[in-house]
């Protein structure tokens, strides 16, 4: 009997020490000693050997040694859990205090900037908005501004021919055509917009380009209304001592016509850099509608007249914002977008 006894004990103390040290498969350990071919199964199995008296000390015994390893066991699979929960909440933990992901917030192009507050100003004088397509009609880009095949003037405006008739336009010029042949007078319209010319890029040229035109047509209307509307955008665009100057130039459709000059808003005309020590920049093309312009687009030049006026809006941001380079405006880098 001691030595089923003794055995029992081994059994036990072996059990305990396995489940200590175990920390995966405890099932193996229970299959091992508690299982039907376990250990302690078999050392019952010669509990015949016993006498009467003896089997039920033993059998208690035995019974105490399983009721100690389930317990062992049962302890053991608590603590792997608890053990399992601490190393998952360990290695899922969320640092709130880690820097977030950045979100790049866009900003918009000078060019935008630059239209919008030319919008905003031509607005405020109760002129609106007209557009036009880029796709453009040979007519309406030259042929009803007085532009007929074989002037001079296509030479200076590097065209982009899609067909004999069908073109890229080169100027916004073509939108006061297509709005006076639909309506009539009062007309108070600006046109922004791009416009194309075959010319090879530098810092000052781009075969996209984007303008701005102008156009009142209305009973009375003259040089010295042109003159108040381009003065009062000088002053609002680049500062309130802006002087205005009209040269003397040719447009074929317009009547007389001026080259537009704007004092210098960085030397105030004494002649710098930006300049190019002249005291004047050069910033606009403006002129009284040509009569023959007017009467094409079916109104009666004995009845009304009118001005128009159209300028390069990169010209005007690269000014503003002192860009030296137009590259710079069609790259789309956001280092140098974000800037304005
Ligand atoms: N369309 C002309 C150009 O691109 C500018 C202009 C517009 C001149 C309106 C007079 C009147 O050069």
């Amino acid at each position: 009997m001691n030595d089923i006894k003794e055995r029992l004990q081994n059994i036990l103390g072996e059990a305990l020490e396995q489940i200590k040290a175990e920390t995966q498969d405890l099932e193996q350990i229970r299959v091992k000693y508690l299982g039907k071919k376990g250990d302690l199964t078999r050392v019952l199995r010669g509990m015949g050997s016993l006498s009467a008296e003896e089997r039920p000390a033993v059998g208690q015994y035995a019974n105490n040694v399983r009721a100690d390893i389930e317990a062992a066991l049962e302890k053991k699979k608590q603590q792997l859990k608890e053990y399992q929960l601490q190393k998952k909440l360990a290695e899922e933990k969320l640092d709130v205090t880690m820097p977030g992901e950045k979100f790049e917030i866009g900003h918009r192009h000078p060019l935008t900037l630059v239209r919008r507050e030319l919008e905003d100003i031509f607005l405020g004088l109760g002129f609106s908005i007209a557009e036009g397509p880029e796709v453009e009609y040979d007519y309406y880009n030259f042929q009803a501004l007085n532009i007929p095949p074989n002037h001079p003037a296509r030479d200076t405006q590097d065209t982009f021919y899609i067909t004999d008739k069908i073109l890229l336009r080169s100027q916004t010029s073509p939108v006061q055509a297509r709005v006076m042949e639909k309506q009539q007078p009062p007309i108070r319209i600006i046109s922004p917009g791009r416009v194309y010319r075959s010319d090879d890029v530098d810092a000052t040229h781009s075969p996209l380009f984007h303008q701005l035109e102008g156009l009142v047509v209305d009973t009375g209307i003259t040089m010295g209304d042109l003159k108040g509307i381009l003065e009062l955008f000088a002053k609002t665009t680049f500062g309130e001592e802006t002087k205005v100057r009209f040269r003397p130039h040719h447009f074929p459709f317009t009547e007389p016509s001026a080259e537009v000059d704007y004092s210098c808003f960085a030397c105030h005309g004494k002649g710098c850099r930006l300049c190019k020590g002249e005291g004047w920049i050069e910033i606009l093309g403006a002129g009284m509608v040509h009569p023959k312009v007017l009467s094409g687009c079916g109104i009666d030049p004995e009845v009304y007249s009118g001005f128009a006026f159209g300028f390069g809006i990169e010209r005007i941001a690269m000014l503003k914002y002192h860009i030296d380079d137009m590259r710079l405006l069609y790259e789309d880098d956001m280092r140098f977008i974000g800037q304005f």
